[in-house]
């Protein structure tokens, strides 16, 4: 009997070591990244990114399920062809009839405008990385006009109350709004609802699409308006409305369906 209680023991002692070492294996495999063609070009102060792709092999719902607001990262570049996509997403062209975007617009008046800070070796080109600095996202010719040269993000990382995160990451994108575009038409409901509800829409779709190439976002809406302006060097009339630093995350965030079917269940009494 005690010979059998031992044994037993031992089994289970043997299960947890084992358990543990595949858990640490788990966790340091490298991340699989989904293959993206990154061919670009660049004419004088623009960089024309890659063309929008099917890339992700995650499901919609997948990419739901392991969103999550990541603010550690490694200090590994985003790619260029991840951050096309990723801007794509938010603004991007998926109506050339009409110019309608991957977001919503109150009445398709597009108010938002798309900045991107890139720290040093923020961003992976074919033969090393994009020029640290600000750029425009540009919808129509789905490029960037380089704004400024340098790398800003301490600047932005002040302007955001000091949160750490926004320094570390290797970019950070900064959705900004012309307000007067929707309301004009709508007047002060385009203000305090639909202009604020369209970054909303962005935000969530720079989340989804980062989960979907294995990169980690933040949405930030703390900050000093004014300053992240100056610093971004915005044109007057845009205002910043969220700033979203982005990158590779430092630990993957995993849950499966049976996770949240069993949490869901245990709610049900
Ligand atoms: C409007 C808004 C503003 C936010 N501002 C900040 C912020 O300034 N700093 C930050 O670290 N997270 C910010 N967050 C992220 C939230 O903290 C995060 O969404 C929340 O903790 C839930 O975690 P999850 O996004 O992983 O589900 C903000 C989220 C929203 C929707």
């Amino acid at each position: 009997m005690v010979i059998k209680v031992e044994k037993a023991a031992w089994l289970l002692s043997l299960l947890l070591v084992l358990s543990i070492i595949l858990y640490v294996i788990y966790i340091t495999l490298p991340v699989k990244r989904p293959l993206i063609n990154d061919t670009f070009f660049v004419s004088e102060n623009k960089v024309f990114l890659p063309l929008p792709q099917k890339v992700s092999n995650l499901t919609v719902e997948e990419a739901i399920l392991s969103r999550r607001s990541i603010r550690d990262y490694t200090d590994d570049p985003v790619s260029i062809g991840g951050l096309a996509m990723i801007l794509w997403s938010a603004y991007g062209i998926t109506d050339p009839e009409r110019g309608f975007r991957a977001s919503p617009s109150a009445g398709a008046t597009y108010p938002l405008e798309i900045y991107i800070v890139v720290g040093e070796k923020g961003v992976a080109i074919k033969d090393g990385f994009l020029e640290a600095g600000v750029y425009k996202y540009e919808p129509h010719s789905h490029s960037l006009l380089l704004v400024k040269k340098g790398d800003y993000r301490s600047e932005l990382m002040k302007s955001a109350l000091g949160q750490e995160w926004v320094g570390e990451a290797p970019l950070t994108i900064i959705i900004c709004a012309v307000f007067e575009r929707t309301t004009k038409i709508y007047g002060e409901r385009g203000q305090i609802r639909y202009v604020p509800m369209e970054a909303g829409h962005a935000g969530q779709n720079i989340y989804l699409m980062a989960t979907a190439l294995n990169y980690g976002a933040v949405v930030v809406g703390a900050f000093y308006d004014d300053s992240v302006a100056t610093v971004v060097g915005v044109k007057p009339e845009e205002k910043p409305l969220y700033i979203i630093p982005l990158g590779v995350p430092e630990r993957p965030y995993y849950k499966s369906f049976e996770d949240i079917g069993e949490y869901i269940t245990s709610r049900r009494g």
